[in-house]
């Protein structure tokens, strides 16, 4: 797909398809008016007649409208004009984009980035504009024989701006959408893969590719040897139950000065959790294979700075182990010592998330990192607390956590903080062993940060949890690329503020 931005009045615009907004009840955006007066009220006499009284989502497509140079208009509801807010603006965005797919458009110029969002700037407009032109049209036929492809798919959206002097502004609203939109792809893609394909050597494989496609990544891949020696041993005994030979994938992006303290991203990449010997029940196991998305979150985010060419430097640490039942599987009871020393009482082995990215998380002291950034489908309990809408966020310095709530406002990509009060910590005590892995079943996304919160006291640190947001159960269930951009909004703030 290609954007651009692009300031001019609708009437002039030879295009397949103009889209413009309609307002409830039956008022018309500024850009419709001027089409409507142009073509002698042709709109307006449709919305009169009651064809469309603008409520959200609804569309009328209009062809061949007098004395204008476009062959359709594609009116969409945009509801009540003062309650345009952000999730309106993407929903209306996204019908938008599905339409102009379906009817063979190819191209369109589409002025509801003019639209007035409560509270947004044209910037955010235009960028969310391409992420959501993007998201909607996003498909996953790679494993099928025969391809369910559009036959005149979209393949260029201009977008409209109100004035000249948004331009520039605009243009790099358009690349910062493209490359999320990109990173967001990457997340996907690995996501939407079985884990049969998408193995830990798969993904050391996508860590490779992208320190080939960009010359400021450098990609280096931790066998199973490597990790015995720098004492893994907590990791390994996740790996160990799996045929699949566990890998820890370092992408190591220098877009900033040569000693500038890294910002390090953690990613649990998980390819297929069974549960191991506390196996999982068989209804929906399938979904597991999406453990790895917090991984898929990192790749997306590296191939997003690396395309807009931050000015930071960026570590992404993806450890890569499936989770099964096997007779050299972790049993119940088990005691590992993991890299920091701390040995673990490994009371369910379906508690694995943690067992892998604790080792990670040590060997990125080496780093000296400036901030520490883990993401994660750590537990089942996140779903249930908040459900698919933000992520959790837990940490050990409040101003972090701080940048990551607004960068998930900023972003649409939203987080919500819950508490990580000493108190908790008792919940994970253990009589044989300094830690055990599960805290009982009592506030279950709290007690796994509190497990990892003893692997980061030497850094600024945050955890999120996306077991709720990476990815949509049910009939279209699909990987969603989250938390690419919120972690892009995060990075790009960051250089923003230095
Ligand atoms: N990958 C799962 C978490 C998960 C479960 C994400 C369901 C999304 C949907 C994780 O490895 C896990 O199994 N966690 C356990 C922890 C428990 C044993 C303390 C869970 O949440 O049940
Ligand atoms: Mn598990
Ligand atoms: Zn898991």
């Amino acid at each position: 797909m290609e954007f651009t931005a692009k300031s001019g009045n609708p009437e002039k615009q030879r295009t397949a398809c103009v889209v413009v907004g309609v307002f409830e009840t039956r008022r018309i955006s500024t850009v419709a008016e001027q089409l409507d007066q142009l073509s002698d009220g042709f709109i307006s006499n449709l919305i009169r007649r009651g064809d469309m009284d603008g409520k959200i989502g609804q569309t009328l497509l209009l062809h061949s409208v007098p004395n204008t140079l476009c062959d359709r208009i594609l009116l969409v509801g945009c509801g009540r004009e003062r309650e345009l807010h952000d999730a309106q603006y993407r929903q209306i965005i996204a019908k938008s984009a599905t339409i102009l797919n379906e009817i063979g458009a190819m191209e369109a110029v589409c002025y509801l980035t003019e639209l007035h969002v409560k509270g947004r700037d044209n910037h955010w407009n235009v960028r969310q504009a391409v992420e959501t032109f993007a998201d909607s049209l996003y498909t996953f036929e790679q494993l099928k024989s025969k391809k369910d492809t559009t036959r005149r798919p979209l393949r260029k959206v201009t977008l409209g701006i109100a004035s000249r002097r948004d331009l520039a502004d605009s243009e790099a609203a358009v690349k910062e959408g493209l490359a999320i939109a990109h990173g967001v792809t990457l997340a996907k893609d690995l996501g939407n893969l079985p884990g049969n394909i998408c193995t830990p050597s798969y993904l050391a494989d996508v860590g490779m590719a992208l320190g080939k496609e960009y010359n400021s990544i450098t990609t280096e891949i931790l066998e199973a040897a490597d990790m015995e020696k720098l004492g893994m041993g907590s990791l390994l005994s996740v790996a160990r139950g799996s045929r699949e030979p566990a890998k820890l994938i370092i992408m190591d992006y220098k877009g900033g000065k040569a000693d500038e303290k890294p910002i390090v991203l953690v990613g649990k990449g998980l390819t297929f959790d069974a549960g191991g010997i506390s196996l999982k029940p068989a209804a929906a196991m399938d979904e597991m294979k999406y453990d790895m998305c917090g991984g898929a979150s990192v790749f997306g985010t590296m191939k997003a700075i690396a395309e807009l060419n931050l000015p930071i430097n960026v570590i992404g640490v993806v450890p890569a182990s499936e989770n099964m039942p096997d007779g050299a599987a972790n049993k119940p009871g088990d005691v590992v010592t993991s890299m920091s020393g701390q040995t673990i009482e490994i009371l369910n082995t379906d508690a694995e998330g943690r067992l892998i990215l604790c080792d990670a998380l040590t060997y990125v002291e080496k780093y000296e990192p400036d901030t520490v950034i883990d993401i994660a489908t750590l537990t089942g309990a996140c779903v249930v607390a908040l459900g698919k809408h933000a992520s959790g966020l837990l940490g050990n310095h409040s101003p972090l956590i701080h940048d990551l709530l607004n960068a998930g406002k900023s972003s649409g990509d939203r987080v919500w903080e819950l508490p990580l009060w000493e108190e908790y910590q008792e919940q994970i005590k253990s009589p044989f062993a300094d830690i055990a892995n599960v805290g009982g079943k009592e506030a279950g996304t709290i007690t796994a940060a509190c497990f990892l919160s003893r692997f980061t006291k030497k850094f600024q640190w945050a955890h999120l949890d996306i077991a709720g947001t990476a990815w949509r159960s049910g009939d279209k269930k699909s990987a969603t690329g989250r938390p690419v951009p919120l972690l892009t909004q995060y990075l790009l703030d960051r250089c923003a503020n230095k």
